[in-house]
């Protein structure tokens, strides 16, 4: 349950007065405590401080923990690293956690256009695999606004640093107890869990990893893990170091998380992948991405970013929600007060239309490598007019909120240089940058691979008008040993209701018409549903003698007293 917030809605007061950290000299005790209800947790390692190095499954001090404590916590937290960066957890295996939480934009989505339904962009359609006891490869069209892409109706925020935030989400919806399937509390669990709250919800959500039917509670994703090889997907040339113990064991996600979990009281034994061991993982890994070496927290800050970060002190109200304790002050180092390292009192605020749904202030850090601003993606509520793209129009957005919660009196050109310098620069962890450890990580299929990089020619309409689109998202894996082969070539925006076929070819063709040649097989797909979609029935299995040499594809579908065909693609099993 969120606790009452003891402090009044900072759009409705002045600045907050200097209290509880007044001055540059900290004391652990006073540290101790989070000052504001929506921070949580254990801060980074403070006997370093001002420079913690940064604590792996941060929770408890690492520099008071035990070595055997120290080991197991670190092989969870890489676990939850692969996994992170395993696009096996989605339903196709199109997607990753970080497909949408990229380090290089500080931990968020990259994409271009993924927030808003965008024809050039994302995956077009997902098969559904088949759940347990049922055969269903069918492909159900989605009802909601996304058309079939995984894109989501708000921006993402970042995961870097979350560890923090007592309830995370931009309406603070996850956290801070653990539920079950069932809404549950788990018993015995971490009072503050919101990480592992959150985490097992994007691998069943229709919008992010997963598609309709995809749930815990089935087994199926448990299975599929069970049954995958960690990072079988990504470039193996980018694994980082921490996880290659995982991916050169040779074993699958069952072994690994047994070797890892066996001995917890709670959720040990040999059972392999489970949701909870899924979300503590997870957890884990979120809790080691502690961005604490930015400029700020190095006392480098230059001239220009300190009379930045004091003009947002003194002219804007800016810290009264982007700040834990409403008042960061620079110590003598040069450096904050580790609460006040998010910069965000985790709390959730009206900043756009008096109206709208409040948002969670989000944290600052890496600010200078975001590509959006705001949960919308561009600063707008839809309604205000409102768009923020880049820090210039950020400064002007709070310039001109008449004493509210922006800056007042505006700041002036050279102010505004300033500030933006202090947001942009001083802000970002050198390591989040250079995506280097703790912030490294493998390359995905998706990036060496983009969505649709694979089609070729273009689809042409029937009798009724409609061009079937290809949906060959899922990466051509040949399976290991004993892995469950899920590739299959799927087709949407088809003619409903009618007969589908897939034909497979051995050589491209310049069309016009026909974009493949050389058929070796035609596949029949059943019927297309009512919304126009068809998955191959029976998937295409890849085999190891099919290693790298391309085959093509290409969709035909009934229509009335004619036909259509889809673009073609190509593929090259790997
Ligand atoms: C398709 C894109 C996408 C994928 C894939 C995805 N996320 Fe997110 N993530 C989002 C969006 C969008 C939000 C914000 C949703 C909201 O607030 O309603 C979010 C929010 C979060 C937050 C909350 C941060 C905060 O401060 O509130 C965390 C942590 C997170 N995701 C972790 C994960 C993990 C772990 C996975 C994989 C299991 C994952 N995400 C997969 C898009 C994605
Ligand atoms: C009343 C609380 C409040 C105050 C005061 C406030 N902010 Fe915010 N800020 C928020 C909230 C809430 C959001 C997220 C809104 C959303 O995205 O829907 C936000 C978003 C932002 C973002 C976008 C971050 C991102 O990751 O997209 C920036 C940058 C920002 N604020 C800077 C400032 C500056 C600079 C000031 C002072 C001039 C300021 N804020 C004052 C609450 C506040």
């Amino acid at each position: 349950m969120q606790p009452l917030d003891p402090r009044p809605r900072a759009s409705h007061r002045p600045r907050l007065l200097p209290t509880l950290f007044a001055g540059a000299a900290l004391t652990l005790a006073a540290l101790a405590q989070s000052p504001t209800p929506g921070l949580t947790g254990e801060l980074p390692d403070t006997s370093h401080w001002p420079h913690p190095s940064s604590p792996s499954g941060n929770r408890y001090h690492r520099s008071t923990a035990s070595a055997l404590d120290l080991g197991r916590r670190d092989a969870i937290a890489q676990l939850g690293k692969a996994l992170f960066w395993d696009e096996q957890v989605s339903a196709d295996n199109s997607m990753a956690c970080g497909t949408c939480h990229d380090i290089k934009a500080g931990g968020t989505d990259i994409r271009h256009g993924a927030v808003h339904p965008n024809t050039n962009f994302g995956t077009f359609g997902v098969i559904a695999q088949a759940d347990v006891g049922t055969i269903d490869y069918g492909f159900v069209a989605n009802p909601t606004t996304q058309v079939d892409r995984l894109v989501t109706p708000v921006n993402a925020p970042t995961m870097i640093g979350a560890y923090l935030f007592r309830e995370l989400f931009w309406d603070l919806r996850a956290g801070p107890d653990f539920l079950d399937d069932f809404g549950n509390q788990i018993p015995n669990f971490l009072v503050d869990a919101a990480l592992e709250d959150l985490a097992v919800g994007p691998p069943v959500n229709e919008v992010e990893m997963g598609h309709e039917n995809m749930s815990w509670t089935s087994g199926f994703l448990q299975q599929k893990l069970n049954t995958s090889y960690p990072l079988a997907l990504v470039d193996p040339s980018t694994i980082p170091p921490d996880v290659a113990w995982i991916t050169g064991s040779g074993h699958r996600y069952d072994k690994i998380f047994d070797k890892v979990f066996h001995w917890h009281p709670q959720f040990g034994g040999f059972v392999g992948v489970t949701r909870e061991r899924f979300a503590m993982a997870i957890a884990h890994y979120h809790r080691t991405l502690i961005p604490d070496r930015a400029p700020i927290d190095l006392g480098l800050m230059s001239a220009a970013q300190v009379a930045g970060f004091n003009l947002i002190r003194t002219r804007g109200a800016c810290f009264s929600c982007h700040s834990a304790t409403g008042n960061p002050q620079l110590g003598v180092q040069g450096t904050v007060n580790p609460w006040d390292n998010l910069f965000s009192d985790g709390r959730a605020h009206d900043i756009f239309l008096p109206g709208q749904p409040p948002r969670k202030t989000p944290t600052l850090r890496n600010l200078g490598l975001h590509q959006k601003f705001f949960s919308t993606g561009h600063g707008s509520d839809g309604i205000s007019n409102v768009f923020v793209t880049n820090f210039s129009e950020l400064i002007d957005f709070y310039n001109q909120q008449p004493g509210g919660f922006g800056f007042f009196p505006p700041l002036s050109a050279g102010e505004k240089a300033r500030v933006i310098d202090f947001l942009q620069n001083a802000l970002t962890d050198p390591r989040v940058a250079a995506e280097t450890a703790p912030f490294d990580r493998p390359k995905l299929y998706s990036e060496a691979n983009p969505f649709g990089s694979n089609l070729y020619g273009s689809g042409t309409g029937g009798p009724s008008g409609f061009v079937p689109q290809m949906i060959a998202n899922a990466p051509p894996k040949v399976p290991g040993a004993g892995a469950v082969d899920w590739f299959k070539l799927g087709v949407g925006s088809a003619p409903p209701a009618e007969p589908a076929w897939l034909h497979l070819g051995a050589a491209t063709w310049p069309g016009p018409v026909v974009f493949i040649d050389l058929i070796f097989a035609t596949l029949f797909a059943g019927t297309t549903t009512n919304e126009g979609f068809a998955t191959v029935q029976q998937p295409v299995p890849l085999i190891p003698a099919m290693l790298g040499i391309p085959f093509f594809a290409q969709w035909k579908i009934a229509d009335g007293t004619g036909s259509c065909l889809s673009e073609a693609a190509v593929v090259v099993p790997f």
